[in-house]
């Protein structure tokens, strides 16, 4: 990956968001304000239904809220062109979404073609991420149908790397993939964030992989965000009963599985 100078990271403010997709009637993002500082890494968090991908998509115009402001470094997204807008945010989509008449090259190449990049750079280029990601070479050239779902995923990573975004969005991006892959691609994931000087937001269903993972945690319910805080303030406690189920679940597991460690040591 370039190690070139790279310009400060980015920052994300979100300001009053809504989105209803039935003319107002209900709101997948009832009037959300989060401030994600330059370079963060920050985990949203839960229920399904609750609005992460509603609100994820707001920030990179895939959905265009029906009122409050986005900016990134300050800059209004909804004033910036959407596709030049896309070609700077990484974006790995809940589901993969890999393009199925392209090669697995091909698909993490979208982005640089787009930019005009040289070919053979766009063959570094993919050549590296497809490593970084754990993939052998040889599946540059398959069909995304020729992959496991695991795999797609790590791909739909891959993809969302390749232009060097300054901002990575990833919704659920480990959801196929099993515990100990998950953890291994987790933590590749964050140190890419810090090596790139990213600002990223991932959703995710795993408080466990949240809490371990990222410098703050969002939680949402319902359309509202209830909570972001750094996960030892999370975990400490939270006025609200669902953030304080949710944070409580973490802990819970990992005494039981302490619990069963030592009943099966004696
Ligand atoms: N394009 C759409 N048209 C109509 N309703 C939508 C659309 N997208 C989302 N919704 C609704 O908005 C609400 C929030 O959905 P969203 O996908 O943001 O939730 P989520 O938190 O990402 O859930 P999950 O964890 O299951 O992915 C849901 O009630 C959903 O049915
Ligand atoms: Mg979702």
């Amino acid at each position: 990956m370039s190690d070139a100078p790279r310009p400060a990271p980015s920052s994300l403010d979100l300001r009053g968001v809504r989105k209803s997709f039935d003319g107002g009637w209900t709101f997948a993002v009832d009037g959300v304000s989060l401030s994600i500082a330059p370079g963060a890494f920050t985990a949203l968090v839960g229920a399904s239904g609750s609005g992460k991908t509603t609100l994820l998509k707001t920030i990179n115009r895939l959905v265009e809220p029906d009122a409050g402001e986005v900016r990134i470094d300050g800059r209004l997204v909804g004033e910036q062109p959407a596709p030049e807008l896309r070609r700077t945010i990484g974006y790995a989509f809940q589901g993969v979404g890999l393009f199925p008449h392209l090669s697995v090259a091909e698909n993490i190449g979208v982005t640089p073609r787009l930019l005009g990049w040289e070919r053979a750079r766009i063959a570094a280029r993919t050549a590296e991420l497809i490593a970084l990601v754990g993939l052998g070479s040889e599946h540059l050239a398959r069909a995304p149908d020729q992959l496991s779902g695991g795999q797609q995923q790590r791909v739909g990573l891959a993809r969302a790397l390749a232009a060097e975004p300054r901002v990575l969005l990833l919704d659920e991006p480990f959801g196929a993939l099993d515990a100990v892959l998950r953890e291994d691609l987790g933590a590749q994931v964050r140190a890419i964030h810090d090596r790139l000087g990213l600002t990223t937001v991932m959703v995710t269903h795993d408080v466990m992989e949240a809490v371990l993972l990222a410098d703050t945690v969002a939680v949402m319910h319902g359309g509202k965000l209830l909570a972001h805080e750094a996960p030892g303030a999370l975990l400490a406690g939270h006025p609200d009963p669902f953030v304080r189920a949710l944070m409580e679940s973490p802990r819970r597991l990992a005494e039981r599985v302490a619990e069963l460690t030592r009943a099966h040591a004696s």
